[in-house]
């Protein structure tokens, strides 16, 4: 059966016009300096990085919960409540634009992460003294030498710097559709490259739907898209 599956699901890629559609596969992750993410992932959990001690990334960012947190409106620094939603990571690597105004672009991650540090309404760490702090705890001092070196001294620039490197690796990793394009046509369920079959680029690909709620009349690509569900239907059956 696998073999069969495997079969049917090749033929329906090679059909499939999922790359004339203009799919491209995700570009694969840069290469990732491993002592400074590994640095970077101890000092998003540490607390004693803001103002009282009170708080970490991860008080906001919360790993269980894609790292969101699940609230209308996150909880800010000292119980005030910040004004605004505490945003996912998925896709952080992809992302052009950061925060819900998009005041900083994407490759402009540290900044961010320099604001998350040090606004009052997050964090509220002095900078000078959340050096200090992780000069003064052995673990993290460890970690820090292992990423900038023995005789390496902790930072600010540099906590921003590892904090994010480790937040750049959240991209959610390849899909089945990504794996699809990228020539493996066994990533794709047959129901999901049936599916794919029916795109904008190849009009009457939802023709022979028998299903009542969708257009009789042949799909061109605009009713391919406005009818998605259709295709799916038909797939099933
Ligand atoms: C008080 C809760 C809180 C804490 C603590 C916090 N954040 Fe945030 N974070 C937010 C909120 C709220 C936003 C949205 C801000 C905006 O849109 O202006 C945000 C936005 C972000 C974003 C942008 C995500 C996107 O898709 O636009 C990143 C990345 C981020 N935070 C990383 C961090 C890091 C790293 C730390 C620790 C240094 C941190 N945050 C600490 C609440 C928090």
């Amino acid at each position: 059966m696998p073999i069969l599956r495997g079969a049917a699901a090749a033929l329906l890629l090679a059909a499939t016009p999922l790359h004339a559609a203009g799919l491209q596969p995700l570009p694969p992750a840069p290469a990732t300096d491993a002592a400074m993410a590994e640095l970077g992932r101890h000092l998003f959990f540490e607390s004693r990085l803001s103002g009282d001690g009170s708080r970490s990334c991860a008080t906001c960012h919360v790993p269980e919960r894609s790292y969101a947190d699940g609230e209308p409106l996150a909880r800010g620094y000292n119980h005030t409540g910040h004004f605004r939603n505490t945003p996912g990571f998925a896709g952080m690597r992809l992302k052009a634009r950061l925060t819900w105004d998009g005041r900083y672009r994407g490759d402009q991650l540290p900044e961010l992460v320099a604001e998350m540090l040090t606004s009052p309404v997050t964090m509220n760490a002095d900078p000078g003294i959340a050096a200090e702090r992780v000069r003064q705890i052995p673990g993290l001092l460890q970690l820090w030498r292992r990423a900038f070196g023995e005789r390496a001294l902790p930072t600010f620039d540099g906590i921003v710097r590892a904090i994010s490197a480790w937040t750049a690796l959240h991209d959610g990793g390849e899909t089945a559709v990504d794996a699809a394009l990228r020539g493996d046509p066994l990533s794709l369920s047959p129901l999901a490259a049936k599916a794919c079959a029916c795109s904008p680029a190849r009009p009457g690909a939802c023709a022979a739907t028998t299903d009542p709620r969708c257009p009789t009349a042949p799909c061109t690509g605009s009713a391919c898209r406005r009818t998605p569900r259709c295709c799916a239907t038909r797939s099933a059956r």
